[in-house]
């Protein structure tokens, strides 16, 4: 079989949307940990369930920003990427995930917060981003005159390179002996790791939204490289917010919380903008991937307060470590970066292929039911991080039971819309998968 860019493009798409019916479902398994059960016979305890919901969901998400990059790198330049190189990086990636997930489930780890299996798992998915760099950077540098997701695209990539190498600096013994300085480099990487990946994905967006108005005004507008160059200043400079609770100089915190407060600005623009934004939406809200990129929007809007509030130091002093921090973490990946990551996929089924009007009543229904579980999800963990602030700090201490009874409601709330969310984002993913697959869809740039 002779791999074309198509099919390459699809079997990406196959891998992530697999990852992501994985991984939500061994989030349901471990959510059901907080009430000891053993689902469907399920033995494994929470200490690999944790991981390999980590690792699926994160790669899924990684997966998937790598999918709609070889789909719009292409259609954008129309310069083609390397088959074979694009192909070979997929194998690598395959071979560590598979090593990834064997050493979860017998037990093995070695690694750190988000990346806890054996670090020699690490060189495959090293090589493997080391080879998309290399097709995207050379189909990129072909072209003059970059739009903006070019920049964000670029960028991405050099940056979860960086970060992903800075990640694993506690593999010398210089570092890994000094507990303050190994923690600082694990939480400040894991946070810019996901601001790379935001950079690969929000070029996405830029250039979806470019395509579904049909011209090229939002990716070179003077506000989108202005927006740009603050989430870039922000990736590199914000980070101190993920280590306040660490004992370290002042002035880490303090840059820190000056550079995050600038994300004000995104959160003023997306009021301003909010009027036009539901004059298109009444427009175009009929089309999928449009559907997708306005949940977006909405997600980025209700998000961003909570991260806002989260990065004022005397704020993190109380919800660090709670279920807020979760919620966050949650309501972020899955409301603004799956939600993205869907309309790039699901343009790309349907500029392919006519939807009839049954399948896309379904996806409306599967996208009303995954709206809706989210929102009730992530109030649910935010109530019970709030219970155990409140508890933290009562004057009168009380017990730990008390606190258990406590957060036992909005736990059995957060499983039960895990669950319906579950059932919303993997039921989504195989209607995606069975259609992707289907022979009626053409190829086309
Ligand atoms: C695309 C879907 C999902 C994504 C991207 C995602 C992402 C994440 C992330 C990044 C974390 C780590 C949070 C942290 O370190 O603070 C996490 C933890 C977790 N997730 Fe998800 N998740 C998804 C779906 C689900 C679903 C459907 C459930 C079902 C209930 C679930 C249950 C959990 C649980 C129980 C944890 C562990 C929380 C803890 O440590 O106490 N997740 N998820
Ligand atoms: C799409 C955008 C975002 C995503 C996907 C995201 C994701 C995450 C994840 C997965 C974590 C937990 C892991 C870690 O501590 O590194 C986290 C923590 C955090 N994020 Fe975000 N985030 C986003 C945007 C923001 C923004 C814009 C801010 C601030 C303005 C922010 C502030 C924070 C803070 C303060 C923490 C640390 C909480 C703590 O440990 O106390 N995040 N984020």
């Amino acid at each position: 079989m002779r791999l074309s860019h198509f099919k390459i493009q699809k079997l990406y798409w196959n891998t992530a949307l697999i990852l992501l019916v994985i991984g939500v479902w061994f989030g349901v398994l471990a959510s059901s940990k907080y009430f000891d059960l053993d689902i469907a016979g399920v033995h494994l305890e929470m200490v690999s369930l944790r991981p390999i919901h980590v690792t699926a969901v994160t790669m899924w998400i990684v997966t998937g920003a790598i999918s709609c990059v070889y789909i719009y790198l292409y259609s954008a330049t129309k310069i083609e990427f390397s088959v074979p190189l694009a192909f070979f990086q997929w194998l690598m990636l395959i071979f560590a995930l598979m090593g990834i997930f064997s050493s979860y489930f017998i037990q093995k780890f070695g690694g750190r917060e988000y990346w806890e299996f054996p670090p020699v798992f690490a060189l495959p998915l090293l090589g493997s981003w080391i080879l998309f760099l290399f097709n995207l950077y050379k189909s990129l540098f072909k072209v003059s005159n970059w739009p903006v997701y070019f920049w964000m695209w670029f960028a991405g990539g050099c940056f979860f390179l960086l970060t992903f190498l800075e990640n694993y600096l506690w593999i010398f013994p210089f570092i890994r002996e000094q507990y303050i300085i190994d923690t600082t480099i694990q939480w400040k990487s894991n946070g810019s790791l996901v601001g790379s990946w935001n950079q690969l994905i929000y070029g996405t967006a830029f250039y979806l939204m470019d395509k579904i108005k049909g011209d090229t005004g939002t990716s070179t507008s003077r506000s989108a490289y202005f927006f740009y160059m603050l989430g870039l200043f922000n990736l590199m400079f914000n980070w101190g917010h993920h280590i306040y609770s660490l004992p370290t100089h002042n002035i880490v915190r303090t840059v820190g919380y000056l550079v995050s407060m600038t994300e004000w600005i995104f959160l003023l623009k997306i009021l301003f903008s909010w009027r036009s934004t539901i004059d298109s939406a009444t427009k175009n809200f009929h089309y999928l991937p449009f559907k997708f990129l306005m949940a977006a929007d909405a997600w980025l809007l209700l998000n961003l307060i909570q991260a806002l509030l989260m990065s004022i130091p005397a704020f993190n002093l109380f919800t660090h470590g709670t279920h807020v921090t979760v919620a966050h973490a949650m309501g972020t990946t899955i409301g603004i970066n799956s939600m993205i990551l869907l309309a790039g996929c699901s343009e790309f089924i349907c500029s392919r292929i006519c939807l009839s009007d049954k399948v896309t009543t379904m996806i409306s229904y599967l996208f009303w039911t995954i709206q809706i579980s989210l929102f009730v999800f992530v109030v649910s963990l935010d109530s019970a991080g709030i219970c155990k602030i409140i508890w933290q700090y009562q004057v009168t201490n009380g017990s730990f039971t008390d606190l258990s009874l406590k957060l036992k409601p909005w736990i059995i709330i957060f499983a039960s819309s895990g669950t319906f969310l579950a059932v919303g984002l993997s039921a989504l993913a195989l209607v995606l998968i069975w259609m992707l697959n289907s022979p009626k869809t053409i190829k086309r740039i």
